[in-house]
């Protein structure tokens, strides 16, 4: 059922540079339809255009810190820029332990797991986990932020991105080439999810506090939440 190409390589170095200059936020705007809907993000990065993929990696990379956890990483696209844009940082050693984990083997080295109900890491052993685009997708999502609370060290970082339901709903049903049309569909999964939903499953999770902002016009969120100090 897997198809190992279908995570489409490296995105360009321009598609991540912020701020966007204003002839690209004309064109991205101009061409949101076909970057939006019609077409997958390697054709839209050789149009110049910025992928959706582009938009979710550069509001998630400047916000990792240390040693990261990357779930549902696909390609492992994220833990690799970042440990390029760590070389002779302070984040240089984190970085070069972070990993990705999956269920579905897409070619990058993740960490390959059955689900996220145990996930097999210490307590208190990365400063980031990363939930990018996928939370949706999985079922296990309770279990999921309890094992990233338990493995985060006090005061690391949880970053997750998501769309709304019915974009998402929406979205999923137009998107021919999306991931989850190259693997099989496991019960529970939800094609998005409403800001509330995921603040109230972080929060239910035990993290304290939880920043929402919205980007690409307002259709995709992120959230960015701590595990506080105070933990026992
Ligand atoms: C839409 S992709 C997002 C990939 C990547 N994070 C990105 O932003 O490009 C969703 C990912 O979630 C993964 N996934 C699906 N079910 C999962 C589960 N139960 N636990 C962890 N990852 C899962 C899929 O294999 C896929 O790589």
């Amino acid at each position: 059922m897997t198809n190992l190409k279908m995570f489409s390589g490296r995105p360009p170095a321009w598609s991540l540079s912020r701020p966007k200059s204003t002839l690209q936020h004309l064109y991205d705007l101009a061409g949101a339809p076909l970057r939006m809907i019609a077409l997958p993000d390697h054709v839209n990065e050789r149009l110049h255009l910025t992928s959706l993929r582009a938009e979710r990696l550069s509001v998630v990379l400047p916000l990792m810190k240390g040693r990261v956890l990357d779930i549902g990483a696909g390609d492992n696209m994220l833990v690799n820029l970042y440990r390029e844009a760590c070389i002779g940082t302070a984040n240089e050693i984190g970085s070069m332990d972070s990993k990705g984990l999956d269920v579905v083997d897409w070619g990058g080295e993740c960490v390959i797991v059955e689900n996220c109900r145990q996930l097999p890491f210490d307590d208190e052993s990365f400063d980031t986990i990363c939930l990018v685009a996928c939370l949706n997708h999985i079922p296990e999502r309770i279990e999921a932020l309890a094992e990233s609370h338990r493995i985060l060290k006090k005061g690391g970082r949880l970053i997750v991105t998501m769309i709304g339901r019915l974009i998402g709903e929406v979205g999923h049903a137009i998107w021919w080439y999306s991931e989850d049309k190259h693997r099989d569909v496991a019960d529970g999964e939800m094609m998005g999810m409403d800001p509330t939903m995921v603040t109230d499953l972080i929060r239910g999770a035990g993290f304290s506090t939880v920043r929402k902002s919205s980007f690409v016009y307002g259709l995709n969120h992120l959230f960015v939440a701590e595990k506080s100090s105070d933990t026992v």
